[in-house]
Parts: structure tokens; C-alpha cells; sequence
């Protein structure tokens, strides 16, 4: 079985992070999404994976390079405009061959990873394997309706009106019945040659396809409130460690993991924290569900519930910090004196709300 992983996506709806970065490499815990992704494949001994990459190419290119780290052989097949996931699939034909697949979306997170998954349907003589799982906002998602039987009835993309709360998690199981689909299937509304169309041929000319009710935790991490529900999920399970330096007016309680030359002073962290390698928190609080890059500054300032990326410098914040996500290299400061101005340099698309 091979491996086809989608980092082809733009991330609009994570813009201005998206502008300068892949969606797909924003670190969760600490450790971009793709990596999650990768050590789930290797995980299920699987060794050659095609990586579809489009606008973003040399990042993820740079990020992962030829796989060698999860033991995995990576082919880079290019995409040249976002055109839907069974565009994907079309393109990626030549590399995937006369084999089996599957297929996991760049920016999903699955509790446990696949190798139950791949290991119990890999073999079997479905043509297609879909995994399910109850959400609350189904018109945001590709549906499944089930019968009695738990046998699939139909899919349907984004659905205006509800017809079933069971989401397509985007992780599947092909064989090769999915190439002619995808080559026949017209673009959405939204312009894109859709996946759930493609299954759907499949199911209507008569192939085997399953569903897969997943027990854990998915997350899509298509918007700033999933990558930070992503990043407390992943912390629940840290384990704590300390490779730093805690001074002994500090206090750290609950799972907290400090990386390499990250000096803690006269602070208090309340975990689960993870912060990452070279990093200074002096006179600050951060609190739980926060991970901290490598090389970020806190110093008198309150942190919680968020995600700061590397080198990122935050003086003086008082009013705590909650719920964000903060790119790479960037200041925030608190400005002394008069006049008492707010005084930004914001990207594209930023998102800023003060407290007055
Ligand atoms: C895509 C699929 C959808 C699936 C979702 C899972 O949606 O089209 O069927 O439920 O991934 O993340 P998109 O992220 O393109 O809106």
C-alpha cells in the first residue's frame, strides 16, 4: 500500500499566518501537522508516500525533505492550482501505479493514527474505505447517511439542509475503481472537483464501499480555533520534562516540558505547557493548553490557551493573552508613556481584538 498526503491547500482561512507559511507546517505541540501525518504512516508501515504540494511547495519540500527521518521514501508530485481533492488523486495516478492507497489530508489529526485502520482494512476487497465521525457543524464537511445496516446510502458535500451528522474525516482507503471516477466527475459549486463525487460514482456502478466509525478524536485544522483545539488535545497527552533551567522563584505545576537552554525566572507556568528549546520567561505567567517556540522571549507578561511561534518576542502584556495564535518572529509590546496610543504593524488579513 502507498500513502498519498494533500498539502496542496492554500489555508485562506488561517491568512495572515498562511500568507508567509504552509497550513500544513503550523506547529501543533511544538511539531508541524504534516509530521503528525508522516509518523502515522510510518507508523503503519507504509514506506513510499506521495506528497501533493502546490503554492507551498519549497516549504514543505524544505520542511520534510526526502522522508528519510520517518523512514519513509517521499515523492513530490506538483499541483498547479488548488482544484479539489479528486484533482489531487488525478494527478498523483502515475505514482500510485497498480497499488492500493490511502489517502490523509496534511492538515488532519487523528487520535492514534491509522495503523488499526490500515492494518484491519488493507488487505480486504473493499474499493474504497471511508472514515466517519459525528460532528456538530455537518454543512461544514463532506456527509455520509447510513442505512440500518450501517451500510452507506449515499455522500454528500457540504450539505445545505441536514441529512446526517457522520463526516468524512479526510483519511481514505482506495484502489484503483477511484481513477476512472475521478476523471468523469465535473467541478462543484465552489469549482472544485470534489472526493465525496468521485466515492459516490463508485458507489453508484456497484463498488465496495465501507465506512469506518471512528472512536478517538479528528481534527480538521482548517481555521484558528481547530489548531488550537488540535494543540490541547495534543497536550493532554505530553509528557513532562525538563531540559531547562527553572530558577527557584519560579513555580511549574501540573505537565509542563521545557526544552534545551530555556531559562524560567521569577515565573509561574501551570501546564500542560510545552515551550520549546533557547526560549526566556521571565516575570510571566503561562498557563495551560500553551505551547511555546523555540527562541520565544515571554517577559512580564500573562499567556494562556495559545499557540506562540518561534522567535516571537512578547514585553509587558498584562492583560493576558488568550485563544491565539501568533506567527513567527513577531513583537508585541506594551507601549510606556504619552501619548497613549496603540501603535500596529499588521499583515494582510491580521485579526487583532484589545481589551480597552
Ligand atoms: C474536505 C472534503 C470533505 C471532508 C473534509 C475533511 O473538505 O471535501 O468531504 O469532510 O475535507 O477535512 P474541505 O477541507 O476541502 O472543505
Amino acid at each position: 500500500m502507498k500513502a498519498l498526503v494533500l498539502s496542496g491547500g492554500k489555508g485562506t482561512r488561517l491568512r495572515p499566518i498562511t500568507n508567509s507559511f504552509a497550513k500544513q507546517l503550523i506547529p501543533v505541540a511544538n511539531k508541524p501537522i504534516l509530521f503528525y501525518v508522516l509518523e502515522d504512516i510510518a507508523a503503519a508501515g507504509i514506506k513510499d508516500v506521495g506528497i501533493v504540494v502546490g503554492e507551498t511547495k519549497n516549504l514543505i519540500k524544505e520542511a520534510v525533505g526526502s522522508g528519510k527521518r520517518w523512514g519513509i521514501n517521499v515523492t513530490y508530485i506538483e499541483q498547479d492550482a488548488p482544484l479539489g481533492l479528486a484533482h489531487a488523486v488525478k494527478i498523483a495516478e502515475p505514482f500510485i501505479g497498480d497499488e492500493p492507497f490511502i489517502m490523509y489530508l496534511g492538515d488532519n489529526l487523528l487520535k492514534g493514527g491509522i495503523k488499526s485502520f490500515v492494518d484491519e482494512y488493507g488487505n480486504k476487497r473493499e474499493d474504497i474505505v471511508i472514515l466517519l465521525t459525528e460532528v456538530d457543524h455537518p454543512e461544514q464537511f463532506g456527509v455520509a447517511v447510513l442505512d440500518d445496516r450501517g451500510k452507506i446510502k449515499g455522500l454528500v458535500e457540504k450539505p445545505a439542509r441536514f441529512i446526517s451528522n457522520k463526516a468524512l474525516v479526510g483519511i481514505y482507503i482506495f484502489n484503483q475503481k477511484i481513477f476512472p471516477a475521478v476523471n468523469s466527475i465535473k467541478p462543484s459549486w465552489r469549482g472544485e472537483l470534489e472526493i465525496t463525487d468521485a466515492i459516490q460514482q463508485v458507489i453508484d456502478q456497484g463498488g465496495r464501499v465501507e465506512p469506518f466509525v471512528i472512536k478517538g478524536w479528528w481534527k480538521d485544522t482548517g481555521k484558528k480555533e481547530d489548531v488550537l483545539e488540535a494543540n490541547r488535545l495534543i497536550l493532554e497527552d505530553l509528557q513532562p520534562l525538563n531540559r531547562g533551567e527553572v530558577d527557584s522563584r519560579s513555580r511549574v505545576s501540573g505537565r509542563v516540558n521545557i526544552g534545551r537552554g530555556t531559562h524560567i525566572k521569577n515565573s509561574v507556568i501551570e501546564g500542560p505547557v510545552i515551550i520549546d528549546n533557547n526560549c526566556l520567561i521571565e516575570d510571566s505567567y503561562l498557563g495551560p493548553y500553551t505551547s511555546i517556540g523555540e527562541g520565544v522571549q515571554i517577559i512580564n507578561s500573562e499567556v494562556e490557551q495559545s499557540i506562540v511561534m518561534e522567535k516571537t518576542i512578547i514585553i509587558d502584556i498584562t492583560v493576558r493573552i488568550a485563544n491565539s495564535l501568533v506567527g513567527r518572529d513577531t513583537r508585541i509590546k506594551s507601549r510606556q508613556g504619552r501619548p497613549g496610543i496603540h501603535e500596529l504593524l499588521l499583515g494582510d488579513q491580521s485579526s487583532l481584538e484589545l481589551y480597552e
